[in-house]
């Protein structure tokens, strides 16, 4: 018996990773693979700065609402760790994982701190970041689609966006948006903090292999619905799509 259900969520692991693995947004991200170039001017790094900060600050809705909506205790928790880090909390090593529980919470810790420290250099300040009136309405039916699809109250399309957005995070677009903003800083802006970028690329992995206990869990939950779980997955990177080619549409000089 557990053998036949292990080669079912193998096999539907194996239709979930292809359809991540041959998205666009993973196959053939133009923006990113642009800017990883390091031609980025001062302004197009500031508009990447004002878009990326409305999503990651809009992120949190999604995420409460994902947490909500969480279909079992354990995916609650897990929900929360995010959360909780995202707002503030510093992750604390137990027993080989991490853990906000028991962590600390610091206002400079807030992800969303770690932008205006990043804009700070950019001469963008609180006013200038991370609320839905800056973003472009690429941007924005990003976030509603994070609202809609990662934080659905269906479970299976819910964890379906959550594969995807990780294991599309996971995928190395934070290394090319830092490979270029190391250039930048090199070439223009040496006091620029890179840590927003540089620990989300290293904490992706640890992510990754989280959603990847999530899918056998999910896999194991009663009523759940493969079909639904690679929509739910293929619209939201549908979603991450949007936004990336609105960046790419927005640079003044494409083609360059
Ligand atoms: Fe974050």
């Amino acid at each position: 018996m557990t053998v036949v259900t292990d080669t079912a969520l193998e096999t539907f692991r194996a239709r979930a990773d292809a359809l991540v693995a041959g998205h666009p947004v993973v196959t053939d991200n133009a923006y990113t693979r642009w800017f990883a170039r390091g031609v980025a001017t001062r302004e197009e790094v500031r508009h990447l700065a004002v878009q990326f900060s409305v999503f990651s600050h809009l992120f949190i809705e999604a995420q409460l609402r994902k947490v909500i909506n969480a279909s079992s205790l354990d995916a609650y928790r897990s929900g929360k760790e995010i959360l909780l880090n995202e707002l503030g909390v510093v992750f604390r090593a137990d027993h080989g994982h991490s853990t906000v529980d028991g962590g600390r919470f610091r206002f400079g810790a807030a992800h969303f701190e770690w932008l205006l420290r990043f804009g700070g250099p950019l001469g963008l300040g609180f006013d200038d970041l991370g609320k839905r009136k800056y973003g472009t309405p690429s941007t924005l039916h990003f976030c509603d689609e994070l609202l809609r699809v990662y934080g659905s109250e269906d479970p299976s399309i819910a964890e379906g966006a959550s594969y995807a957005v990780e294991h599309w995070a996971a995928a190395g677009f934070w290394k090319e948006l830092i490979a270029g903003l190391q250039a930048f800083k090199a070439r223009e802006c040496p006091d620029l903090p890179l840590a927003f970028w540089t620990w989300h690329d290293e904490v992706e992995d640890d992510h990754a292999a989280h959603t990847a206990d999530e899918l056998a869990d999910a896999f194991d939950v009663p009523g759940f619905d493969g079909e639904r779980f690679l929509r739910g997955a293929e619209e939201m990177l549908d979603g991450v799509q949007v936004f990336w080619d609105g960046l790419e549409r927005d640079r003044p000089r494409r083609g360059s």
